[in-house]
């Protein structure tokens, strides 16, 4: 027989061999050391040495297409064996899809939705591609109010409308005010929650390019800072436990007239800044800082279409992440890792 008839043959029986046991039968058949290929091999004592080379040369070759061939035969037989279990066992308990959950600024969001929905409080939306006038004008910032400075707004590459200004991302959800004024027509009772996703300029290890707000507005005949303080002591109790208070410190905003900054006391010294006679290391007086709330500003009412001589409203706006993370007292290094997507470090939550 020929080199390449003895190929053609070792490879297709090779290719049909069903296990193992037959694979190596076919070994010993030609490539062991008194296999077909070897006696063939034998036959170069008879040649003229010219021939020789080309002869050893096709014999070498011809041993290894069916060695490589023969190898990968029996790699595939031993990896199915090894997954393939030889009978099929039901009593083993299926395999788990793994469980997912919500990400926790997520779950935030809709907690504090809910504890404000108890109230009356609507949830709304609204653009995070926003026009200037939202975010700034109509909140009494006229262009060019130093102001604005503070909010570090970033602005997208687009002419200007000339009604509306330029376009920003919103720097705050404060930019859902005159919008949800003129969604009802200016017609109050508005009592609206803004939850959304807002955009500064700022990175480090506090400060996310892109993190949440809470914004709170309420407008309608005799609302008073009572009602105000209520809603948010209301809030507090609910979100952080019923022993915390809030108190209210005179600030300024340009969009609320009077505005404050609201306080929170501190759960570790109970607000009274000292815990063994050392300064409370959390808070360090007693309080902390949530956020900006005010009364809406006759301006911004105006905005809105609504007298300001008939009406009067507060409102709030919050981060989330940072309202959060002050309840959980959660210990997060860098904010940033909220929104880097690693799940050993989701999953925690
Ligand atoms: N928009 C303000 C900020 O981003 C927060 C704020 C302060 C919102 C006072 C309000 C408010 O509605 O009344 O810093």
């Amino acid at each position: 027989m020929d080199f390449l008839s003895i190929k053609l043959q070792a490879l297709s029986a090779i290719n049909e061999a069903q296990d193992l046991n037959e694979l190596e039968n076919i070994r010993i058949k030609y490539l062991s050391k008194n296999g077909i290929v070897n006696q063939e091999m034998k036959k170069i004592v008879d040649l003229p040495q010219p021939q020789r080379s080309t002869f050893g040369q096709t014999a070498n070759q011809v041993k290894l297409d069916i060695e490589k061939l023969y190898q990968q035969k029996v790699n595939n037989f031993s990896k199915e064996k090894s997954t393939k279990p030889s009978f099929f066992d039901i009593t083993i308990p299926g395999r788990q899809p793994k469980h997912g959950h919500l990400h926790l600024v997520t779950q935030a969001i809709k907690e504090i939705s809910d504890i404000f929905a108890k109230l009356g409080f609507e949830r709304a939306r609204y653009p995070e591609v926003e026009w200037d006038y939202y975010a700034f004008e109509s909140l009494n910032m006229p262009a060019d109010h130093p102001a604005r400075d503070e909010w570090e707004t970033l602005f997208v590459n687009q002419k200007a409308n000339p009604k509306y200004g330029k376009i920003v991302l919103t720097p705050h959800t404060s930019n859902g005010q005159v919008r949800e004024m003129l969604r009802l027509n200016s017609k109050p009772p508005i009592r609206m929650i803004n939850i959304s996703k807002t955009y500064r300029r700022q990175q480090d290890i506090t400060h996310s390019i892109m993190f949440h707000q809470f914004e709170g507005l309420v407008v309608d005949q005799d609302i008073n800072i009572s009602h105000l303080k209520g809603t948010l002591d209301y809030f507090v109790k609910k979100f952080y436990g019923s022993k915390r208070q809030t108190r209210l410190r005179p600030f300024h905003f340009q969009f609320t007239e009077p505005s404050f900054e609201i306080d929170i006391n501190c759960a570790i010294c109970h607000g009274t800044g000292m815990i063994d006679k050392k300064k409370c290391k959390t808070c360090k007086q007693g309080w902390l800082e949530l956020g900006g709330a005010g009364f809406v500003h006759p301006n911004v009412l105006k905005a809105g279409g609504i007298n300001p001589n008939q009406f009067t409203g507060f409102a709030f706006g919050w981060g989330v992440e940072r309202v959060y993370m002050m309840r959980s007292n959660i210990k997060i290094d860098d904010i940033r890792t909220l929104y880097e997507n690693d799940i050993r470090f989701l999953n925690q939550f």
